[in-house]
């Protein structure tokens, strides 16, 4: 036998295996919170979610929703148990390993926004895809395509905190997928919406879904988590299929 070149190591997120790794595996995570007094947030949590799958999450408030975005986005560690995301055992990896599979991989909208005070509605779009291996020249194109979907483009030149509630969660939207994540991981995402634009939301959600993303959508909202492939509830920090 020849010794070949050796084998190209492959990104574990990215490169397609033989078997289907799911997109997102917690096993037995718990995440408590010392207090006191001490917090269980999540209690538990065993969840697989397919590569392109559509999964809401509902639950009543303090039942855990944000803490396991948190986990899931990377922000955050289980106190027990294992997160994997695409396949790599995330616990093993260091802060810095860590962000850059957060800025590679997953994209984020928070349930307060977290939008930058001092950039303007464009900049914040733009940051995530300095990091993320964007191509310079693709990511003002691409952040303004993603400011017209959500029906900003005529604001892009604002300071986030001359903006309503609504207009900031969708600059948090635009920020969320210009940067064409493998995982959309959105806390209340038409939290402050009216009904025709958390509509338009949805249907931008949807096309991204058709296209492969992998979405995972916490809502307080029955119609949204209706348009879901599947349904979880968190109920005191314990995760159930919903009907
Ligand atoms: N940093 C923290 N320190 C202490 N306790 C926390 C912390 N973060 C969350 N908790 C507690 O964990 C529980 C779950 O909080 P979490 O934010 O995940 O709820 P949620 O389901 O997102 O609620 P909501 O629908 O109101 O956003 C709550 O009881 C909360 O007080
Ligand atoms: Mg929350």
């Amino acid at each position: 036998m020849t010794a070949g070149p050796p084998a190209p190591v492959a990104d574990p997120v990215t490169e397609p295996t033989a078997v289907a790794v799911p997109a997102i595996e917690l096993r037995d995570v718990t995440r408590s919170f010392p207090g006191p007094p001490e917090v269980q947030a999540l209690k538990g949590v065993s969840l697989s979610v397919a590569d392109g799958e559509y999964v809401s999450v509902t639950g009543p408030s303090g039942s855990g929703k944000s803490t396991m975005l948190n986990v899931l986005g990377l922000l955050d560690r289980p106190t027990v148990g294992e997160y994997r995301l695409g396949g790599v055992l995330t616990g093993a990896l260091d802060e810095d390993e860590r962000a850059a599979l957060r800025a590679r991989h997953l994209g984020f909208v928070f349930q307060a926004f977290h939008l930058m005070s001092r950039r303007s509605v464009l900049e914040n779009v733009l940051l995530p895809m300095l990091y993320n291996g964007t191509p310079r020249a693709e990511r003002e194109p691409r952040a303004r395509e993603a400011l017209e979907r959500v029906g900003l483009g005529h604001r892009i030149d604002f300071l986030p905190g001359t903006l309503s509630g609504g207009e900031r969660q969708r600059v948090a939207v635009a920020r969320a997928v210009a940067s064409r994540p493998r995982v959309l991981l959105a806390d209340e995402p038409t939290g402050n919406l009216d009904q025709a634009t958390s509509a338009g939301i949805m249907a931008l959600f949807e096309e991204l879904h058709t296209g492969g993303l992998t979405l995972v959508v916490i809502t307080h909202d029955a119609d949204v988590a209706r348009r879901a492939s599947r349904r979880i509830r968190l109920t005191d920090g314990r995760v159930g299929e919903a009907a």
